[in-house]
């Protein structure tokens, strides 16, 4: 805990003789000004001309006070339950927090009100039901949400009401069933949002009515069994579209309508017998060309006529296409087991 005086922190005559010793030790961390090995009760402090870095681990003890110029903040695989409301008070500075790998059950509401310009919180693996709404009253410089394996089963627009920069939202692993209409509607400059690995069976049409610059929409490992029309339409600048492993049987003609810079296609373990004429003529066309490939495979495809579109696709972006041996006929019967590719061959 001493070493969390602000006097100590006040001497970097004594850190800059240790750092010009040994670069290694300036890109591992100082613990102190007197310390050259770290102390496992103390977390790791770097000082630089940016701010100090704080890395907590067990066994390492809390601090009980931050120093006042700290950027970053690492407080990691500790199973905790709780963090005092007042946790961040003082350092008005700080950036990046990263609370990964405890089992966070709550969040004060007023949290964060000391850290108003954060840019980074990363809450993966704890065990969060839900947050407080007004979490994020002054968080309007968060650009990066990271709430990855925890257990949510739903979610409210009140509990992100104030994220203004928001580019990254991360709710994958957790329990989702459903998704409230508005819940994005502020976040236009969002750019990657990844739902996967929850148990979503239908989204909200207005879904993406708010991201104006989407680039990356992880939905693969949930329920969805329909992908309809309005969906991704607002969306021209998707590359990476994710649904595999769901339960989709039905897509809508239009779905990937205006998806003008699509790089990657992931559709593979789904329940697809056919999908509609004209699904597939705008993909990726003409800028991208789906350059990093598409899987269609683990579908339980109807070779007959009715993918006579599919094949002219598929024999054009043969190149592209990944799993190609696991792309297979499941009917008719004398096409059972037969790769797509064989039977999207002209006869
Ligand atoms: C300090 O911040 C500047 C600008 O963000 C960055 O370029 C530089 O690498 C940082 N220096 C250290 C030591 O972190
Ligand atoms: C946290 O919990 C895990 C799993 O129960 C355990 O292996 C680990 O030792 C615990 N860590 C601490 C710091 O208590
Ligand atoms: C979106 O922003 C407006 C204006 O700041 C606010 O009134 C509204 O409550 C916000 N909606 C959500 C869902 O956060
Ligand atoms: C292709 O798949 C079949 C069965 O689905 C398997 O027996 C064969 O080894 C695979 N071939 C290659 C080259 O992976």
């Amino acid at each position: 805990m001493s070493s969390w005086s602000p006097q100590r922190n006040q001497s970097p005559g004594g850190l800059s003789s240790h750092l010009s010793r040994t670069l290694f030790l300036l890109l591992l961390s100082v613990v102190s000004a007197q310390d050259v090995t770290p102390n496992p009760d103390t977390c790791l402090v770097f000082h630089s001309i940016n701010g100090s870095s704080v890395s907590c681990h067990p066994p390492a003890k809390l601090p009980h006070r931050l120093p006042a110029d700290t950027v970053y903040l690492v407080v990691e695989f500790f199973n905790l339950t709780q963090l005092r409301a007042d946790t961040l008070q003082g350092a008005s500075n700080l950036q990046e927090l990263h609370l990964s790998t405890n089992q966070l059950e709550s969040l004060s509401p007023k949290f964060l009100l000391p850290v108003p310009l954060l840019k980074v919180l990363d809450l993966t693996r704890n065990a969060l039901t839900r947050l407080p709404p007004g979490l994020f009253r002054v968080s309007a410089a968060l650009h990066t949400l990271v709430l990855k394996e925890n257990r949510l089963e739903i979610l409210e627009p009140s509990w992100l009401q104030g994220l203004q920069a928001l580019g990254h939202l991360d709710l994958s692993g957790n329990r989702l069933q459903t998704l409230p209409p508005g819940l994005l509607a502020n976040f236009t400059s969002l750019h990657i949002l990844d739902l996967s690995n929850n148990q979503l069976k239908t989204l909200p049409p207005d879904l993406l009515r708010g991201p104006l610059q989407l680039e990356r929409l992880h939905l693969e490992g949930n329920r969805l069994r329909v992908l309809g029309e309005g969906l991704l339409t607002p969306q021209p600048d998707l590359r990476y579209l994710f649904l595999n492993d769901n339960r989709l049987a039905t897509v809508a003609a239009g779905a990937f309508q205006g998806l003008r810079q699509l790089d990657m296609l992931d559709l593979s373990n789904n329940l697809l017998t056919a999908v509609p004429k004209g699904l597939w003529t705008s993909l990726g066309q003409p800028t991208r060309d789906m350059k990093d490939g598409f899987d269609i495979s683990g579908n339980p495809w109807i070779c007959d006529e009715k993918l006579d579109d599919l094949y002219g696709w598929l024999m054009a972006n043969r190149d592209k296409m990944f799993s190609q041996n696991a792309t297979r006929c499941a009917g008719p019967e004398a096409s059972k087991g037969q790769k797509l590719l064989e039977a999207a061959k002209p006869h």
